[in-house]
């Protein structure tokens, strides 16, 4: 096995770090991606090898955040796999406002990355609340990126993420965005109903039974079953009675108050 820059036994350590400060089951397979993506930290810690920066990342705290920061993906999209928002926007919003009205509906983007899945949501919510007065709604966003929260706090997009918005939604680019430093950022009106935190998926959210819609998509691909199986059971936890989680395309694999694994409804 090619293991890159890394000897063997560094490339073993690197991953058992990752798993631990993440949960992520990374495999060797990942060594040129992993060392793409180390090195510019090393070279700045002025660090001579791979294994004296893992060394650094055991013995001082300070740098988990920025080892998280590494090894996590980030890749998201605003409305990425249209289905879901399709899903949400006709069908879960209009349900559960005819059996929860005058309640405030919570929302959970579990694994939020930049933020364009929770400010997707809060667009439709913020559609659906022009037409339901009484409506309102709260989003809780998380992530184990300190650095990717940061970004979904500012709201400030460019490239693919613009480009996107652009062609699924251009009349509400004029209405929930405003041109900024070459790019788009979300209106301060978008963010009024969304709080942003640092927490990782394998441990409780609480309180418990609090969320009525659960995002976890895209996330549990990184893990093995173990973990998945635990992120899963975490999850559960935070949802209310009859709350829906959405794990990939409602096609495949929208769970009802999910059970002990991914499967569908
Ligand atoms: C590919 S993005 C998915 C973003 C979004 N949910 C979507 O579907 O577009 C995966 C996110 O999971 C986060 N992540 C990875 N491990 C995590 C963990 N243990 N707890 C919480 N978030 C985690 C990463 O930081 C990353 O932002």
């Amino acid at each position: 096995m090619d293991t890159g820059g890394f000897t063997p036994a560094t490339l073993s350590a690197l991953i058992a770090l990752v798993r631990k400060h993440t949960g992520i089951a990374m495999t060797e397979r990942k060594s040129v991606l992993l060392e793409r993506r180390l090195r510019p930290r090393m070279q700045a810690l002025q660090l001579g090898s791979y294994q004296a920066y893992l060394d650094k990342v055991e013995q001082d705290r300070a740098e988990v955040p920025h080892f998280i920061d590494l090894v996590t993906t980030n890749d998201t999209l605003f409305f990425r796999t249209p289905q879901v928002w399709d899903y949400v926007e006709k069908e879960f919003l209009p349900q559960w406002w005819q059996s929860h009205q005058g309640n405030k509906l919570k929302v959970w983007s579990a694994a939020s990355s930049s933020g364009e899945e929770l400010y997707s949501m809060a667009m439709l919510c913020e559609e659906f609340a022009a037409a339901q007065p009484g409506f309102s709604y709260q989003i809780h966003a998380t992530d184990i990126s300190q650095q990717i929260l940061a970004l979904a706090r500012d709201g400030q997009y460019t490239g693919r993420s613009v480009e996107r918005i652009q062609s699924t939604h251009p009349d509400w680019v004029k209405k929930y965005f405003r041109p900024s430093a070459g790019g788009l950022r979300v209106v301060d009106g978008l963010k009024k109903n969304v709080e942003l935190a640092q927490h990782n998926l394998l441990t409780p959210l609480r309180p418990a039974r609090q969320f009525d819609l659960v995002f976890l998509r895209n996330v549990l691909i990184y893990f093995d079953q173990d973990h998945q199986q635990t992120i899963l059971n975490q999850a559960r936890l935070s949802m209310a009675p009859h709350a829906i989680m959405i794990v990939g395309n409602p096609n495949r694999s929208l769970a009802e108050t999910p059970p002990t694994s991914s499967t569908g409804r």
